[in-house]
């Protein structure tokens, strides 16, 4: 492509989900509490492939609830007073005495959707919805050894293609949704992340037999809803353990989404970080809110009562396999006491296994080269989130998601969000004073990998 980019902006952000969002109100009042001096705020466009604002809407299951503090929000604990917090969402909406009323942290993911939307409508001069960014490169001038002062990025918008070029990018593309290895989704065979797009098109009262994959939060989720939905329906929940195993919220172990944790991670030890791993990743994966695993063993257990087995719960199993024929969607069950094989046929199956974290290697394409990985082939990444790269390329490369290796747990997840987009405004900003500023390492202690 011989085209030059001819809008250069200082952040070019790729994804408008809540990470985003988040960094785009950050910089907006970077640039407020620099109005009247002679700092002019950084220019800023977000370019989101979905045509509206949206953050998972395929599991906005009715009551489903938040997994995190009403006050974990996009700005709160960056900026307690910005107009961008879910309080001021709840004024401007009316219900902020309601909402204090009902005297509940955890607000329906609806709700919080609403929120998101209403801080998204604040940007809409900012975000371009309906493009996606398809590569980033440098630009075609460079010379070798050159340091170039802005990567140019690949904008597709339905069959046109145009370039922009960017001081910094902030990379937020999400989570990738997991399938067990060898099975194709279609029409009767779904991730989770698809799950009501794929729902809404079938008819109910073809779905006689259903099951649902997996033993954590969306697989919890969609049982329940697929049972009550589905009053006519057998439904399978297949799961790996024993039974659902709750997700530890309890409020010692959540210190480690603390903004805090995010240092003592970074900076600390191999043999700390493994710790953190060993002893909390029950806060979050293959865990289920303890609300809801009451929910799901009050129905299986009024089935009891009433003599019916329409939930059923094939517990220590894993899918192995799925085919599909025509309308046939046949499942191979692992048993994992005995290690025996069973088939199981549904008219649709969700699979509920989870995600990968964010892999930015495709987008970087080219440019992937510069950017320097550790001894297990992972990214280095700075503490201010910001990819280190060769000398080569002096652009600022930032992650928000994909850095569970460097910074933790809260990596893909919204309680730190509010700190960590400060923390890259304020990187951004930093280095538009000064440009030579060395990012952030950790120590490498003697005897250490990585
Ligand atoms: P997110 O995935 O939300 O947004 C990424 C955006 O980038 C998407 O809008 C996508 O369309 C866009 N995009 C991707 N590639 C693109 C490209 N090449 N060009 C342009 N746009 C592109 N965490 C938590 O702390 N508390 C909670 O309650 C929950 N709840 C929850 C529910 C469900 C169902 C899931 C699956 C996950 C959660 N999470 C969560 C974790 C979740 O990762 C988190 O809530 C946010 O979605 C993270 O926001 P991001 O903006 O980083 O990613
Ligand atoms: P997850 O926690 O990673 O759970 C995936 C489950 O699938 C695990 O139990 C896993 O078992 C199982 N699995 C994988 N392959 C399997 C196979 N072949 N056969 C049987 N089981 C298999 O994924 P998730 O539930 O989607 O949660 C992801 C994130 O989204 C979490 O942060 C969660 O909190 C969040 N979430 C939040 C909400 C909400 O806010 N209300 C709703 C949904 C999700 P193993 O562990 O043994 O592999």
């Amino acid at each position: 492509m011989g085209t030059f980019a001819r809008e250069i902006y200082d952040v070019v952000g790729i994804g408008f989900g809540p990470s985003n969002l988040s960094l785009a109100i950050a910089l907006d009042e970077y640039r407020t509490e620099g109005a009247g001096s002679s700092r002019s705020g950084p220019s800023a466009m977000f370019f989101e492939r979905q045509s509206s604002f949206g953050w998972h809407r395929n599991m906005l299951l009715p009551t489903t609830t938040m997994q995190i503090s009403f006050m974990k929000d996009l700005a709160t604990f960056r900026n307690p007073v910005s107009p961008f917090g879910f309080v001021s969402y709840l004024h401007a909406s009316g219900r902020l005495t309601q909402f204090v009323n009902n005297q509940d942290f955890f607000p329906t993911r609806q709700e919080f959707h609403q929120y998101l939307e209403w801080a998204a409508a604040g940007f809409t001069d900012r975000v371009r919805y309906g493009t996606e960014v398809t590569g980033i490169r440098l630009p075609a001038a460079t010379e070798v050894g050159a340091a170039e002062p802005y990567v140019e990025l690949e904008v597709r918008s339905g069959s046109t293609t145009r370039v922009v070029g960017a001081r910094n990018v902030a990379i937020s593309t999400g989570l990738v949704p997991r399938m067990p290895k060898g099975v194709q989704r279609d029409e009767r065979v779904w991730h989770s992340s698809e799950f009501l797009d794929r729902y809404s098109r079938r008819n109910p009262s073809e779905l006689n037999t259903v099951a649902v994959v997996g033993a954590g939060q969306s697989a919890a989720e969609i049982t329940r809803y697929l049972y009550d939905e589905l009053p006519h329906a057998q439904v399978y929940s297949i799961i790996p353990s024993y039974g659902y195993c709750v997700a530890d919220d309890t409020p010692f172990a959540n210190q480690i989404f603390d903004p805090g944790a995010v240092d003592t991670y970074f900076f600390g030890t191999d043999r700390s970080r493994e710790a953190f791993w060993h002893y909390h990743r029950n806060t979050n994966y293959s865990v289920v809110d303890d609300e809801v695993i009451r929910d799901l063993y009050r129905r299986a257990y009024d089935e009891e009562v009433r003599g019916l087995d329409r939930l059923r719960f094939l517990n220590l199993s894993r899918v192995d396999q799925v085919k599909r024929a025509g309308d046939e969607t046949r499942v191979s069950l692992l048993s994992l006491p005995t290690d025996e094989t069973r088939e199981l046929d549904v008219d649709a199956i969700v699979f509920a296994t989870g995600y990968d974290a964010m892999e930015p290697t495709a987008l970087l394409g080219d440019l992937d080269r510069h950017c320097l990985r550790d001894e297990s082939g992972r990214y280095r990444v700075a503490r201010d989130y910001r990819l280190i790269t060769a000398p080569e390329l002096s652009c600022g490369i930032y992650l928000q998601g994909g850095t569970e290796h460097t910074h933790g747990l809260t990596s893909s997840l919204l309680s730190n969000l509010a700190v960590r987009s400060g923390e890259i405004a304020e990187s951004i900003i930093g280095r538009r004073a000064e440009p030579a500023a060395e990012p952030l390492l950790r120590p490498v202690v003697a005897g250490e990998t990585g």
